[in-house]
């Protein structure tokens, strides 16, 4: 076998989100004669020779696979790794990449070959299990098809400690699978650039500014450095609490089954939580995105029995399922994080044309956008009032309301969406307007869409209605797949143009929240939308929008460990003198500290130094009576000096 031609599949350069619920399907992998050179630090490599299989297992107790060293095949030497008596398409040989040698929250490469007894075929996929004990899947490299041995080429792979039993794994047919030459490197973390301003910072005295980031984002210590010193006043969770991550088929329908109750949606936080925890942990605000969507919700919630293959139900039991449906979110959403600050929710998402009209009734996807299964079940919006009355009923007082929607500048759109906004703020279940603000900056500014007039004509029309605005998803795309300076420069005017926009209207804008950090982990990634690149560098976009912003003064930290002050003994007034008054300033401190402590109420009250120069009596036992005394002492030459002795 040895000095075979071996095909070399580059997999994955596109860097794995590990862990995002949403994994997009790869493109069939591509087959190259250059395997890409990684530049990093081994940690772990084998070629069988010793024998030593010990790093790798099948994917657990159901799964047949045996792992074993044979010498049937190799590239290297002449023994490889065989994974036989797989009975199952899933079944296959593993890696575990938290197993005590990798370390989370840093990028790693993995290359490998691969072979099948008799063809090599099926996917390289990664799982893990979440907080709840959930198994989440991604597959990374697809269509593999090849009657010899396969190269798989760096895999870019990381993880953090809120997720376990992270594996890599080889799947598909049952044919036996020898995998040889396995290697992963360990990839230099880049450091982002700390001197920058912060972009948060800078306008944290007008509004909020913020990101949405998906579970993936999560494992990447440069990415969440950059999210910890620009975007760290607003997280909106990309994906993970959306219907489709929320709502939880199995238990709903196992409700159904257990109650005969099919009104009761069961919801799920599990996908989300590594988000929310950090949140929580690192006391970052959350902007919910998003109730009632016509996408990325499941058709099974509008069916009778919450089953596949159910008819539609009708109004009233929508209506129904609707609010136990926002009652339960709240309700666990509350339950779970307490201290989280909920503050803003996207109640509806994207329920008006840009004609002003509905969407269509019936299933969206497969190029059916326009279609939604609330007009389906309502006949038309009058879904959304409901949404909006239940929302106010159940989320927490804090938590404002907002319909959000995209191309809200287009006349139609942005007409329908007023009227209903008057509408819904006359009946006070509406806080504010959400501004996806997709924008596409294309070759030229003149080409841009929306005009920057365009852009901020809508934002004057939303602050008339007296509402707040938030700008909830913010990315300027430039033409596919061309990453020019000059390209680059057109978005850097264009976002200079929109954003000084933004500002002009702070007053009615309480956020500004970017939909992702990164160019590469953009969800339009190919168009290279925001503000910093796959390197963690800022683009000529951050420099256009902090043009001419000050770097907001540094407030000076107090400091942790004082020098002590110099005292002014027996002065506890600070009228530079020591008199009776003192004296009995320390008894009216003593006696109501409310009125006269440090922060007392009254007109009159002790100061901090106040408090080092009344201690006059056994400095450093805080102030006491014997302060007090002390003073009158003084006063009346019984001591000669304070403090007393
Ligand atoms: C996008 C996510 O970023 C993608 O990962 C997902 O595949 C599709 O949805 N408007 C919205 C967001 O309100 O929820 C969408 O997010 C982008 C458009």
């Amino acid at each position: 076998m040895k000095g075979k031609n071996t095909k070399k599949l580059i997999a994955a350069l596109m860097g794995v989100a590990m862990g995002a619920s949403y994994v997009p399907a790869m493109a069939p992998a591509t087959v190259s004669a250059e395997s890409a050179g990684v530049e990093g630090t081994v940690v772990y490599s084998t070629d069988f020779e010793d024998g030593d299989v010990s790093m790798f297992s099948n994917r657990g107790s159901d799964d047949t696979t045996v792992i074993s060293v044979s010498d049937e095949a190799s590239v290297s030497g002449d023994k490889a790794l065989l994974a036989s008596g797989r009975t199952k398409d899933w079944n296959g040989p593993s890696f575990q990449l938290d197993n005590g040698v990798l370390k989370p929250y840093t990028e790693y490469s993995i290359s490998f070959k691969m072979k099948g007894r008799y063809y090599t075929g099926g996917m390289v996929s990664m799982q893990y299990t979440d907080l709840d004990g959930k198994e989440h899947y991604s597959n990374l490299v697809q269509n593999i098809s090849s009657s010899d041995w396969v190269s798989i080429d760096d895999l870019r792979v990381s993880f953090h400690d809120m997720q376990s039993k992270v594996k890599i794994y080889v799947e598909g047919g049952q044919d036996d699978i020898f995998i040889d030459d396995f290697k992963v490197v360990e990839l230099k973390t880049p450091e982002i650039e700390k001197d920058l301003v912060s972009i948060s910072d800078a306008f944290a005295k007008d509004f909020k500014v913020g990101t949405a980031i998906t579970v993936g984002d999560l494992s990447s210590k440069p990415f969440m450095a950059l999210l910890e010193k620009h975007f760290n006043k607003s997280i909106t969770v990309g994906n993970e609490m959306k219907p489709d991550s929320v709502l939880d088929k199995e238990a709903s329908q196992a409700y159904v089954e257990e109650t005969g109750d099919d009104t009761i949606p069961q919801i799920s936080f599990s996908t989300a939580k590594p988000i929310l925890n950090y949140c929580q942990k690192n006391k970052i605000p959350v902007r919910i995105h998003t109730l009632v969507w016509h996408s990325q919700t499941p058709s099974w919630f509008f069916k009778e029995g919450f089953a596949d293959d159910g008819e539609w139900v009708d109004k009233e039991k929508m209506l129904l399922r609707m609010e136990n449906y926002i009652k339960a979110y709240f309700e666990k959403l509350i339950e779970l994080y307490p201290d989280v600050d909920f503050y803003a929710c996207d109640v509806v998402n994207e329920a008006w044309m840009e004609d002003g009209k509905p969407r269509q009734p019936g299933e969206p996807g497969n190029g059916n956008y326009e279609k939604s299964l609330w007009v389906e079940i309502f006949g038309d919006n009058s879904f959304i009032e409901p949404a909006f009355t239940f929302a106010r009923k159940y989320a927490p007082k804090s938590c404002k309301l907002y319909y959000n929607d995209y191309n809200e500048y287009m006349d139609g759109k942005m007409n329908a969406i007023i009227e209903m906004a008057t509408d819904l703020k006359s009946k006070g279940l509406i806080d504010g307007i959400g501004m996806q603000s997709h924008l596409d900056a294309r070759q030229s500014l003149d080409a841009a869409f929306p005009s920057v007039s365009m852009y901020n004509k809508a934002l004057d029309k939303y602050a008339e209605l007296g509402l707040d605005i938030q700008i909830t998803e913010l990315d300027v795309t430039t033409p596919e797949n061309a990453p020019t300076d000059a390209n680059f420069d057109v978005q850097a005017d264009y976002y200079k143009g929109i954003f000084d926009a933004i500002y002009a209207h702070k007053d009615s804008i309480s956020a500004v929240i970017w939909w992702g950090i990164t160019d590469n982990k953009s969800w339009r990634a190919n168009k290279y939308p925001l503000l910093f690149d796959a390197e963690y560098k800022a683009k000529d976009a951050y420099y256009s929008i902090m043009e001419g912003v000050e770097a907001p003064p540094v407030v000076d930290e107090p400091d942790p460990d004082p020098e002590p002050a110099d005292a002014d003994y027996g002065d506890a007034n600070g009228d530079e003198k020591i008199a009776l008054s003192d004296s009995v300033l320390i008894m009216q401190v003593l006696g109501n500290p409310d009125v006269y402590g440090v922060d007392g109420t009254g007109d009159i009250h002790i100061s901090e130094q106040g408090m080092i120069n009344a201690d006059v009596a056994n400095v450093g036992d805080g102030l006491t009576n014997a302060d007090a005394l002390a003073v009158q002492e003084y006063l009346l030459k019984l001591i000669d000096k304070l403090p007393k002795e």
